[in-house]
């Protein structure tokens, strides 16, 4: 059987720049180019493969991270701008968490889910910002192209609960 070579975009022969940062809990600290962006810092070199690439240009939040308690597109941040931040994966939420998506017909390719993930479980540990905003408006910078979205919020709010007011 043919073998495919996936090409990684970080290149070695520069990463002359060291980092340390806390990731899912453990410090890490590694060589790095100091042009590569954390979405690729964490799929080709830490081997972290669930933050997604979708459009690579901040518009759909498939590589959602959480950066020192705040959600981002690890796409357009430099690596380097996390030296000493407190960065989460999708890799640090137990996959239980995403059964009440799977029976609400939250995924289907699955492109966007980690984003989806990483946002809703940001908005579950501040639930107080659900009292002034709904849950659709939260998750506007999660785009999905499949679902047409309404499996996403029921989903999130078996997960999460329902907003104030029943708002979603
Ligand atoms: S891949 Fe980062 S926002 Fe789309
Ligand atoms: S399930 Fe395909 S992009 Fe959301």
């Amino acid at each position: 059987m043919q073998e495919h070579f996936i090409p990684s975009p970080i290149h070695d022969r520069s990463a002359a720049v060291s980092i340390r940062f806390n990731l899912n809990g453990r410090d890490v600290d590694i060589p790095i180019d100091p042009t590569e962006r954390l979405l690729d810092t964490l799929r080709y070199r830490l081997k972290l493969p669930g933050s997604k690439e979708g459009c690579g240009e901040g518009e759909c939040g498939a590589c959602t991270v959480i950066i020192d308690d705040l959600p981002a597109n690890a796409c357009l941040i430099p690596t380097f701008q996390v030296r000493g931040c407190k960065v989460r994966t999708i890799e640090s939420i137990p996959a239980s968490s995403l059964q009440p998506m799977l029976e609400a017909g939250a995924t289907q390719c699955g492109a966007c889910t980690p984003g989806v993930v990483v946002t809703a479980n940001w908005i579950k540990e501040h639930s107080d910002v659900l009292a002034s905003n709904t849950m659709r408006a939260l998750m506007a910078g999660n785009l999905c192209r499949c679902t047409g979205y309404d499996g996403i919020i029921d989903g999130l709010e078996k997960w999460i609960g329902k907003p104030p007011g029943g708002r979603s």
